[in-house]
């Protein structure tokens, strides 16, 4: 990758979790998952952005099925950690009501960001709301937030990683694969 001094000096020191590869083929195993469960479904896959795009953007093309896409933009950096206190910042442009949600984010870490999406597609009267996540951090969750997702297509320990969708302050979300940043970085 073409980056900056700094940048550059991040992506040398950081660690490859899992290849471009990896992931491929651990999209391609969720992507048959969600083939088997939702498939007769019409779902609609609601994207968390910003992370969301790159792990959604790569498994459509692998479900061969009838689905809707949309968006929601919720982030959870904000002066309070606590569960719910979340930044909306764009709601999905369709009708919820009624249909199979199918909401996919980059990772889960705490729980609180899904949490805060499936309370919001269930108030908008979705039928059932699955999540799905490229990445799950074994970790203990904040109270209240979801504990699995109910599709994941790679699991981790708990470290700050980028790629794939993920960011390193903003950047580095095309990192193609999943790398861990050293500790002095975070
Ligand atoms: P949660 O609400 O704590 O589960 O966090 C979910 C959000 O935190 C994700 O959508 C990411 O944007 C962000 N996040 C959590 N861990 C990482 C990480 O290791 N790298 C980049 N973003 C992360
Ligand atoms: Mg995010």
């Amino acid at each position: 990758m073409q980056l900056s001094k700094r940048f550059s000096e991040v992506h040398e020191k950081a660690t490859c979790v899992y290849t471009k590869e990896e992931v491929d083929q651990a999209l391609d195993r969720m992507a048959q998952e969600m083939s088997a469960r939702l498939g007769n479904s019409d779902p609609v896959f609601v994207c968390v952005l910003i992370g969301g795009i790159v792990p959604l953007g790569n498994l459509l093309p692998r479900l061969d099925f009838q689905l809707e896409v949309n968006y929601i933009h919720v982030s959870s950096y904000g002066l309070s950690n606590k569960v719910g206190d979340l930044h909306w910042k764009a709601e999905p442009t369709i009708d919820l009501f009624g249909r199979t949600v199918v909401v996919v984010d980059d990772i889960l870490d705490t729980g609180t960001t899904l949490r805060a999406a499936i309370d919001y597609c269930k108030m908008k009267g979705a039928k059932e709301v699955f999540t799905a996540v490229l990445l799950d951090k074994r970790k203990p969750r904040k109270a209240g937030g979801v504990e699995e997702a109910d599709f994941k297509a790679l699991t981790m320990e708990d470290r700050f990683v980028y790629g794939y969708g993920l960011d390193y302050s903003e950047y580095l979300r095309n990192a193609p694969g999943i790398y861990a940043v050293a500790p002095e970085d975070i």
